[in-house]
């Protein structure tokens, strides 16, 4: 089988990532697509700043000239902002490559119309790293739960803000040092007004009620207030009163089912809840729906390695379907190993 051509677009803490996974699970991806995936071009703004790991001869700093190529099957944008990232999107498309895409403000403002482009050209677009890191939620929320009837989707969707909170909480940091700290650890966006100012977790609010409803909710649609005024004596004052302050996205269908709302704000959680240890960047979001009741997603919702584990899923996903195989390539891509009756819980 032809090898599959990939264009990563950005290479900073999540696109590094996704090209080292890349290089170092080569195998294993070509077994579980069905062909092997080759990096094609890697499309920076700063070659000179390029991470260590990163193959130097595959960097360009032409990335109009990379998504035109025409041989290419599946472009990687991970730059994240709303240009250059939608030209060259809808670029992609037009050559006919497939997109994925960890992009959630280019989604919350423009996916409907980068949902058409694509069915016209008949490749996908898919974004699952653009919503809480490594946790699988927007695969869930349009294929697992396309049965049902989703009337709420809550938690907490930003890892910065709620490790600026949980610090403040728990060791008395200081604010501007505790956004240090999650700048350093590669959570923040490049500006961290986005996350601080709840812009962020807005955009993923706007994605979930999308998809969640089957509406068109954007950014501008979601209520938001950050976590700016959050002072150390309100932590406090929740801290006396049994309580934590969480940063939540909040997304429901009204009870007569002809409207929906989204909104982003801090909000005291009782620590009894299960949303008050949820700690560091980790990402909690429960999901209610009419027959499967109510379920928790949690995990590490920001960072190169989560974020880019989300956005190898899709790569695979894409991948298989420029096969013609939607579920993978079956049985011959297992390997035997032996099996033990009890492990190590
Ligand atoms: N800045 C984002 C966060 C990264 O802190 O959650 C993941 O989208």
């Amino acid at each position: 089988t032809r090898p599959l051509k990939v264009a990563l677009l950005g290479c900073g803490v999540v696109g590094s990532e996704v090209a080292r996974i890349m290089t170092t699970h080569a195998t294993d991806l070509t077994a579980r697509i069905g062909a092997p995936v080759e990096l094609a071009g890697i499309a920076v703004r700063r070659p000179n700043r390029v991470r260590e790991g990163v193959p130097a001869e595959l960097v360009t700093t032409d990335a109009t000239a990379l998504v035109k190529r025409g041989d290419i099957d599946v472009v990687v944008e991970v730059i994240g902002g709303i240009e250059p990232a939608r030209t060259l999107i809808t670029t992609a498309f037009e050559h006919g490559a497939s997109v994925v895409s960890a992009n959630k403000a280019l989604v919350a403002q423009d996916g409907a119309a980068l949902h058409a482009a694509a069915q016209e050209r008949g490749v996908d677009l898919y974004y699952e790293a653009a919503v809480a890191g490594a946790i699988p939620l927007v695969r869930p929320l349009r294929e697992s739960l396309a049965g049902d009837k989703v009337n709420r989707v809550l938690g907490i969707v930003n890892g910065t803000t709620n490790f600026i909170l949980d610090r403040m909480d728990t060791s008395g940091a200081g604010y501007s040092e505790a956004l240090d700290e999650a700048t350093a650890l590669g959570y923040a966006e490049a500006d961290p007004t986005a996350d601080v100012e709840g812009f962020d977790a807005a955009a993923k609010a706007a994605i979930l009620a999308g998809i969640a409803f089957h509406t068109r909710v954007t950014l501008d649609d979601v209520h938001r207030e950050g976590i700016t005024e959050v002072t150390a004596s309100d932590i406090a004052s929740a801290k006396r009163m049994g309580c934590t302050v969480k940063l939540l996205a909040i997304c429901e269908r009204a009870e007569d089912g002809q409207s929906v709302t989204a909104r982003v704000h801090p909000a005291m959680i009782p620590l009894s809840h299960p949303l008050a240890s949820v700690r560091e960047a980790y990402n909690a979001v429960f999901v209610e729906a009419e027959a499967a009741g109510r379920l928790m997603f949690y995990g590490p919702g920001a960072g190169g390695s989560p974020t880019a584990s989300a956005v190898l899923g899709d790569l695979v996903a894409a991948c298989r379907n420029r096969l013609g195989q939607t579920t993978g390539p079956g049985e011959s891509a297992y390997t035997r190993l032996p099996v033990s009756p009890m492990g190590d819980v």
